[in-house]
Order: C-alpha cells, then sequence, then structure tokens
C-alpha cells in the first residue's frame, strides 16, 4: 500500500512523461556541450554513451524498481526494504547532492531565463555593442542581476513543487518536450548550414584516440550520464514510488536513456558545427551555448529573434521540470522525515537551496577568485562534486544493493524482468561490470594508474 496521502501519476504516460522531464534538462544542452567541448569531443562522447548503456540504464531500472517496490522517497525507499542496513547511505547522499546540484542549477537556469526575456523584449535581436560574448560575460559577472534571475526562477519551482507533484508537471511536459525536440532538430540542420558542418561533424563523431589516454574524460563522461539521465541521487526512485504496479518498468526506462541520449546528440549537432563556423573554441567552458546561440539566431537575420525567444523559453521550461525533480527528492524525504506539510517542506527546503547557490553566482563575479577544487571556480566545485562523485557513488551503492542485497528472484520478478536472458545480464551488470567500472573511473581519476608521465 503507498503511504497515505501519497500522490500516483494519473496515467502510465504521466509517469514516463515525468522522468523525461527529470532527466531531459540543462544537462543535455549546456552541460552536455560544454563539457564535451572540454574532453575533445568522439572519443568523449563514445566513453559517455557506452556509460549509459552498461551502467545507466541498468541503474535506472534499478532506481525504478526499488521506487515502485518501496513507494517512498530516497532515504525511506532503503529503510523500508533493508530496516537497519547501511545501504540508506545512497538515499542521504542523493538527498545532499539534490540540494548541491539544484543550488547550481538555479544559478544557470536564471542565466537562461535572462536571455528569454531578452529576447522578449528585443534586447537580443540585434548584436549588443559589446558583442553577445561581453553581453554575456557583463550579465554574469554582475552582482544582482542573476542573482534576482536565480531569485524568479527557484520561485517558480517552489511554486510548482508546493501544488503537488502530478497537476504541475505532467500537463506541460505533453507539449513543451516536444516542441523543444523539434526546436533543436531545426536548429542543428540550420547550424549544419553555417560552414562548419565537416569540422563540427568530425569534432563529434570522428574519434581522436589519443584523448582516451586521458584520464579525466573518462570521470567526465561518468558524471555526464549520471547527471544527464538524473541517476545516482534516488530522484528516480522518489518518480517511481509515485507509480503504480501496473508500469512495465523496462520500456519506460528505455525510453527515458533513450530520449535523453537523443537530446543530448541533436543539441552537439546544433552546437558544435555553430562553434566553428563561428570561430568559438569549443573548450570555452560552462558558457559555451550562452556564447554561441546568439551568433546563429543573429545569422538567421530577420526573424532570427523568434527562434532565440523559443529556444530559451523552451529550454527554461525543461531546466523548471528537472529542477522540480530535484526539489521533490529533498523535499519528499524531508516532509516524511519531520512530518512536515508539503507547503512547509518546500519553502523551507527551497528557500535553504537558493541561499546554497547563491555562492555560485557571486562566484562569476565578485568571488571569482575563489576557488575550492583545483582551479574551478564555486559553481564549478559544487558541480564537480556532487555530478562526478556523489551522482556515480550513489549509482554504485544502488547497484550493489539490487544486484546483491536483493534475492536473485526477487529483483527479477519486481523490475519486470522474469526470468529473462536480458534480466540476468541486468543483474550481472549491476552485481559486477557497473560496480568495478565505477570503481575504476574513481581510481583513474585521482590519479590511480598514471604513470606520472604527463
Ligand atoms: N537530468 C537533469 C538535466 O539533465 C538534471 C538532474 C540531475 C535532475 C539529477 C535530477 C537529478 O538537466
Amino acid at each position: 500500500m503507498p503511504e497515505q496521502g501519497r500522490e500516483q501519476w494519473t496515467s502510465r504516460l504521466g509517469f514516463i512523461l515525468a522522468a523525461m522531464g527529470s532527466a531531459v534538462g540543462l544537462g543535455n544542452v549546456w552541460r552536455f556541450s560544454y563539457v564535451t567541448g572540454e574532453n575533445g569531443g568522439a572519443a568523449f562522447l563514445l566513453i559517455y554513451l557506452i556509460c549509459i548503456l552498461l551502467i545507466g540504464i541498468p541503474i535506472i531500472m534499478a532506481e525504478f524498481t526499488i521506487g515502485r517496490k518501496a513507494q517512498s522517497d530516497a532515504v525511506g525507499s532503503f529503510e523500508k526494504l533493508a530496516p537497519g542496513k547501511p545501504w540508506k547511505v545512497a538515499g542521504i547522499m542523493g538527498v545532499a547532492a539534490a540540494f548541491m546540484i539544484l543550488s547550481f542549477y538555479g544559478v544557470i537556469a536564471g542565466w537562461i531565463s535572462y536571455y528569454f526575456v531578452n529576447y522578449l523584449t528585443g534586447n537580443l535581436w540585434t548584436m549588443p555593442a559589446e558583442g553577445y560574448d561581453g553581453f554575456f560575460v557583463n550579465f554574469i559577472t554582475n552582482t544582482w542581476h542573476p542573482l534576482i534571475w536565480q531569485f524568479i526562477f527557484m520561485v517558480l519551482t517552489i511554486g510548482i513543487v508546493f501544488v503537488g507533484v502530478k497537476k504541475g508537471i505532467e500537463r506541460a511536459n505533453k507539449i513543451l518536450m516536444p516542441l523543444l525536440g523539434i526546436l533543436l532538430i531545426v536548429l542543428s540542420i540550420y547550424s549544419l548550414t553555417l560552414g562548419g558542418a565537416s569540422e563540427g561533424l568530425a569534432f563529434l563523431f570522428t574519434p581522436d584516440w589519443s584523448a582516451l589516454a586521458d584520464p579525466k574524460i573518462y570521470i567526465a563522461a561518468l558524471g555526464q550520464a549520471f547527471f544527464s539521465l538524473s541517476l545516482g541521487m534516488g530522484a528516480l526512485i522518489t518518480y517511481g514510488g509515485y507509480l503504480s504496479q501496473k508500469e512495465n518498468l523496462p520500456g519506460a526506462a528505455y525510453s527515458v536513456a533513450g530520449l535523453d541520449t537523443l537530446f543530448a546528440i541533436i543539441s552537439g549537432i546544433m552546437i558544435f558545427p555553430a562553434v566553428f563556423a563561428f570561430g568559438i573554441a569549443p573548450d570555452s567552458g560552462p558558457g559555451l551555448v550562452f556564447m554561441i546561440m546568439p551568433d546563429v539566431f543573429d545569422s538567421i537575420g530577420f526573424g532570427g529573434g523568434i527562434f532565440g525567444l523559443a529556444f530559451f523559453f523552451l529550454l527554461a521550461a525543461a531546466a523548471l521540470t528537472s529542477a522540480v525533480s530535484l526539489l521533490e527528492v529533498a523535499v519528499a524525504y524531508f516532509i516524511r522525515k519531520f512530518s512536515w506539510t508539503r507547503q512547509k517542506g518546500v519553502l523551507i527546503i527551497g528557500g535553504i537551496i537558493f541561499l546554497i547557490g547563491i555562492p555560485s553566482s557571486l562566484g562569476q563575479g565578485v568571488l571569482s577568485n575563489i576557488s575550492i577544487i583545483g582551479d574551478r571556480d564555486i559553481l564549478d566545485s559544487f558541480d564537480f562534486i556532487a555530478s562526478n562523485i556523489f551522482l556515480p557513488l550513489g549509482g554504485l551503492i544502488i547497484a550493489l544493493f539490487m544486484g546483491w542485497g536483493w534475492k536473485k528472484a526477487d529483483a527479477l520478478r519486481d523490475s519486470d524482468y522474469g526470468d529473462s536472458a536480458i534480466g540476468q545480464l541486468w543483474l550481472f551488470l549491476l552485481r559486477y561490470l557497473a560496480p568495478i567500472a565505477i570503481f575504476l573511473i574513481f581510481l583513474s581519476s585521482i590519479g590511480f594508474f598514471s604513470t606520472g608521465v604527463e
């Protein structure tokens, strides 16, 4: 029986749409493009795809299975299924990751919202005097403007979670996500005509194998896979908890992973040809989309601003459904733990997350000389710790829990795999391949396998 007062998705489609809405977001466009650009392109993409196939999909299935079985939040699910056992640390880390990720996600989504409004007012329809790059840098290094937009975006996120799970998310997703998909396809076809097509496509699809020698691309690819799939922190456990027993889980898992990956690849085809056409360095970092896309819209000429408007609007909407799932992970835990009302939980947790995000915003300007990890600024450091460490580690524990903590027959039945060969493969991946691969990637990221010759 579901816990008292727990909502359920209104339809089968509702759940898949919500999981897709969580997965598809800034991770597919903003983060995918700049991380791919920084890590050499095609070789990175290949590792990323392998991570999705062999580690991501099995763990999505594990999260769905755990969530539906337990019908509780990220921590409560482990407490319910394995009382008194330490597995729930995955859930606790997941809640911590939700705080960290949403804190900087709100900042970037605020930037997107600001661009949307600047296309709405026509301000960016023609190139500003300081150029598009200058416009971007002036904005993010300003103390107050990005904070205001981060605040606005967080208020929207809080508002949606405030009114409950199903009402807010299901409706918007059904219309806006397909529109975003169509727009990205149209823009990627256009981008291919800009003169950088061969270089851009080669960068994205023809691997430079020497890039594989760099140990940092593995952890970057793994982190990107987890981030983009909303994986490793119990977001999909929490959403799975609102699911009825009727769902076919493997079908849902493949659709979510497939669609999310498709969005990322299409974004790549949209961005990299343009990057080469306009002579911007692919490894320009987190500002990449903000610097390149206005050039693309500008080059369309009259009416290009409409595309800019639609692009930033739909991306902000996609970011909103992802942000909602992040907030939901934290809120679902706290309202159960402290018996708060949903409303109270949403306001408190949402408010705290906004505050935690402030240093990430200021880190672009007044606090830009502060770096936490290596030469990463505050935002990047939060991202690194949460996405490249917490999520994969959470995923590792979830894989072990499903693979070793459950009876084999139960796992196969509860996942809807039944006694099929693919079910056996799934358990093999969870038991051995995924945990070992994640472990090795961690070792390599701390320089364990490097010869010391750089
Ligand atoms: N997957 C989301 C995106 O790509 C971000 C996210 C990460 C959401 C983790 C929930 C949990 O934008």
